[in-house]
């Protein structure tokens, strides 16, 4: 991965600061987008610590804002505040990699009106990687990587309130996010055919971090609970690191991998209406044109 330019959300704590180790490692330029200045700096130095590689940087944003992420795509395609310098006056990025995701008891709206779990989970990854899509397809062969989760075969699209207001579970509301990351790679994979940009999705496995505890509505202080019984994120990270490396996998593009294995997703997520109509829909939630 020497000279190819990665970002990752979330990757200050669990499976994404594990991704993000796991790339700097293979030698890779690193960008890790968190909300905390402090523990984002703090996961970022013993990153370079253990990879030995310095080339990890911190960019801030809270992706439950759109001004937020539009402001981190212009300060990385700008190359300031922490992104890796320009070459020849000119970004590039090689893998994007869309691993933040929340899970929250009760029903929340972030600053932009919208149920915090859609667009965390999904818009997030949306705009971003529409923001972005330019330097993806001028530094292609390039990657984008989701990860989803098994769950989104329990997911269903509440079209008539996508945003959750007649009624919130915190689970129902991660299903249908996590269904949305698998509908928007397989439409993200269809639209990029032909420019060298793949676009792949996962699920980890049963990891043991924070986002298990809320998913179990156990106190994170109870974590040590789950990591009795399900191994920690330096597994659940390998179906990430590969899905963003392997050069075996340089032009799978539309797929599903259950940690290391690629294999079906959910029907419900191989319906193209679906994707289309969600992302017109994101498309229209996050003001954007549709990129494709
Ligand atoms: N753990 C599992 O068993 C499991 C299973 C299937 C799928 N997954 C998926 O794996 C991915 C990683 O989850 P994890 O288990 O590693 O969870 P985690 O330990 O809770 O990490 C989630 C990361 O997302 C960040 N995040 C949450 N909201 C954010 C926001 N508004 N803006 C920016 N960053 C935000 C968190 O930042 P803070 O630390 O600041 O909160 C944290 O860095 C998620 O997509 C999840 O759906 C996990």
């Amino acid at each position: 991965m020497k000279g190819k330019v990665c970002i990752v959300t979330g990757a200050n704590t669990g499976i994404g600061a594990e991704t993000a180790l796991g790339l700097a490692k293979l030698g890779g330029t690193v960008v890790m987008v968190c909300r905390d200045r402090d523990k984002g700096e703090e996961a970022r130095a013993n990153i370079v610590k253990r990879s030995g590689n310095a080339a990890v940087s911190l960019m801030i944003a809270d992706l439950s804002s759109q001004n937020q992420i539009r402001r981190l795509a212009a300060d990385f395609l700008g190359g300031r505040s922490g992104a890796p310098s320009l070459v020849d006056g000119r970004p590039r990025l090689d893998v994007l990699l869309h691993n933040a995701a929340a899970i929250l008891p009760h029903r929340r709206v972030s600053v932009d009106g919208l149920e915090m779990q859609f667009a965390v989970n999904h818009l997030a990854p949306f705009l971003l990687t529409h923001l972005l899509l330019d330097v993806l397809k001028s530094s292609a062969p390039s990657r984008v990587v989701v990860v989803a989760s098994q769950v989104e075969s329990r997911g269903t699209l509440r079209w008539d309130d996508l945003q959750m207001e007649k009624g919130y579970t915190p689970l129902e509301a991660y299903f249908q996010s996590k269904l949305a990351n698998v509908l928007f790679t397989y439409e993200l994979a269809r639209r990029l055919e032909g420019t060298g940009v793949t676009a792949n999705c996962l699920h980890p496995g049963v990891i043991s971090t924070n986002l298990l505890s809320d998913y179990m509505g156990r106190p994170r202080s109870m974590g040590f609970l789950n990591s009795l019984t399900n191994p920690g994120p330096e597994k659940g990270a390998k179906p990430s690191i590969r899905l963003a490396s392997d050069p075996a996998l340089a032009t799978t593009t539309g797929k599903y991998f259950k940690e290391m294995v690629e294999t079906k997703s959910s029907r419900a997520s191989y319906d193209m209406e679906a994707a289309r109509r969600l992302w017109d829909l994101s498309a229209q939630l996050t003001s954007s044109t549709s990129p494709g």
